[in-house]
């Protein structure tokens, strides 16, 4: 262990053996002034880039040797040695999501309210399943869900949880939507497994997540449940191949599932239409809205999800379009009592008269137990920047991608993949093998601490198999026109080098 600033040595003790608390008032103010010394210790640290030069073997080879024996040692080391350790590895090999070349996941850099929200989160340490885990955060996530649900345009009935990611959220929209379409024909699934639901099928689109599929199998449905409707050109899902597809199931639909944002295209399945169908077919609707929920907060995009208030349930990240960091998902329910197939009363948690007399939590709408009051940091950033701030954020970072989307334009060895919708850029740099050099050009920007830039597979009209492109997802308000410049100055760099190396070995191949 390095002592890499004993001048604040004695801020971070006691000994060891004696454990410090994070009380409200002064344990909050020992967090608060820890964090403080703590960025002093490890300022020099920071390697300054999206990801620390070098490979990735390397790196994770670097780490492990800093943290020696995998073993934990007998004796502690103090507050103080293990923190700058700890923060020491993040600044050294970490991942910098400010940096403004970093643009390649739906993983946006998080707002300081909700950093430190999290923190007084994490210092309470209260839960929510029970109203004596922490009756001030229970209190807290039902009005954050009802104004959700409200901005939504769902009706006064609805509920909804927070979880822990996208992917939870659309597992536990898709149970809800299995055992409802159970219930509907007296099968209970609760007790007796999915043994009796003949063939349950589920519809989404062709480019919807993954998570969906994951979900069919964890369910008991298996994989083989989905069935992937038709995309027009601009990856959206064609109602009219929904409706075909519906008449022609033998099986029991269970869900039909559209996204309101697709990860690498930001666009939106035709909610409307869709809704219709559902309706018509009676089949519930879900609708992933992971990152597209967030066009709400925005004047000039809300429109995109128009239609979205005719869902039986909604998945919602603001660890996306919302600045939090990780987690903050919520499923949004039309009708709160939905959530009965989940509900249990335990006898050292809930038991029914504790729950009369209003000491139950939300214990019985969702699949955890202790849960993490994310709602903190969520309401501090609703509460400081309001709907037109977010909004505002979130038209920063589409205004980004709208110029990139005009750089690609006017660059001849670049080619724009599909037009932007949200804050996601789709392209690829055109030349011989452009599927390895593509891939090979984002490697290179990211082990030369340059860029920290997305890739995907993307099937294009006229191309008998999915071709590698590049993405940028743009999630930082405060990227300017000249860091996407700069962005794309090093990508096409990156991408000569990548090209001459390449015709360089192969000359050498020919003429050994
Ligand atoms: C449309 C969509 N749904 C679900 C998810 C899963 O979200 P999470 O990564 O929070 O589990 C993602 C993640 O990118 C997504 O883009």
């Amino acid at each position: 262990m390095t002592h890499d600033d004993d001048a604040s040595r004695d801020d971070f003790e006691p000994a060891p053996t004696q454990a410090r608390l994070a009380v409200p008032g002064q344990g909050w103010s020992d967090v608060g002034e820890g964090m403080t010394r703590l960025a002093t210790a490890v300022a020099s640290r920071h390697h300054g880039a999206p990801l620390p030069y070098g490979s990735p073997r390397d790196m994770l080879a670097a780490v492990a040797d800093s943290l020696g024996p995998q073993r934990i040692p007998d004796e502690g080391v103090g507050e103080h040695d293990a923190l700058v350790h700890v923060a020491g590895l993040i600044a050294t090999y970490g991942l910098d999501l400010t940096h403004r070349l970093t643009a390649a996941h739906l993983q946006p850099p998080p707002l300081t309210v909700s950093v430190i929200a999290d923190a007084v989160a994490s210092a309470t340490n209260a839960s929510l399943d029970t109203y004596d885990s922490g009756p001030a955060t229970l209190a807290i996530e039902k009005w954050t869900i009802a104004a959700l649900a409200r901005m939504a345009g769902l009706p006064s009935t609805a509920g909804g949880v927070f979880g822990p990611g996208g992917s939870f959220s659309n597992l536990l929209a898709l149970l809800i939507a299995r055992d409802h379409a159970a219930a509907q024909r007296r099968i209970n699934t609760r007790y007796h497994g999915v043994r009796d639901l003949r063939q349950p099928v589920v519809f989404c689109s062709r480019v919807a997540h993954f998570s969906i599929n994951r979900a069919c199998a964890t369910l008991g449905l298996g994989e083989t449940a989905v069935i992937p409707i038709e995309v027009d050109e601009h990856h959206r899902m064609i109602p009219a191949a929904l409706g075909r597809a519906l008449a022609a199931t033998g099986g029991t639909p269970v869900a039909i599932i559209a996204t309101a944002g697709t990860t690498d295209f930001g666009t939106v399945d035709p909610l409307q239409d869709i809704a219709d169908i559902a309706e018509r077919h009676n089949v519930w609707l879900h609708v992933d809205a992971a990152y597209g929920f967030g066009s709400l907060f925005s004047d000039r995009l809300q429109g995109l999800v128009a239609g979205i208030d005719r869902a039986d349930s909604i998945t919602l990240d603001l660890h996306k379009i919302g600045w939090q960091p990780a987690a903050a998902s919520v499923l949004l329910l039309r009708d709160e009592n939905r959530f009965s197939s989940l509900g249990r009363n335990v006898a050292y948690l809930n038991p029914e008269d504790d729950e009369e007399a209003g000491y139950g939590g939300l214990l019985g709408q969702t699949l955890q137990t202790t849960r993490r009051p994310d709602v903190l940091k969520v309401l501090a950033t609703f509460l400081a920047y309001g709907r037109r701030g977010l909004g505002d954020m979130l038209d920063r970072c589409h205004d980004a991608a709208l110029y990139a989307e005009q750089r690609i334009a006017k660059e001849l060895q670049l080619e724009l993949v599909a037009p932007v919708t949200l804050t996601t850029v789709v392209f690829r740099y055109r030349c011989a093998d452009m599927d390895t050099v593509n891939a090979e050009v984002r490697r290179r920007l990211i082990s030369s601490g340059t860029a920290l830039i997305g890739r995907t597979r993307v099937q294009l009209a006229g191309d008998d198999w999915p071709r590698t492109c590049l993405k940028l997802t743009l999630l930082n308000p405060l990227a300017t026109e000249a860091d996407i410049d700069e962005l794309f100055d090093e990508l096409l760099r990156a991408a000569l080098e990548v090209e001459s190396e390449n015709a360089e070995n192969e000359s050498k191949q020919v003429n050994p």
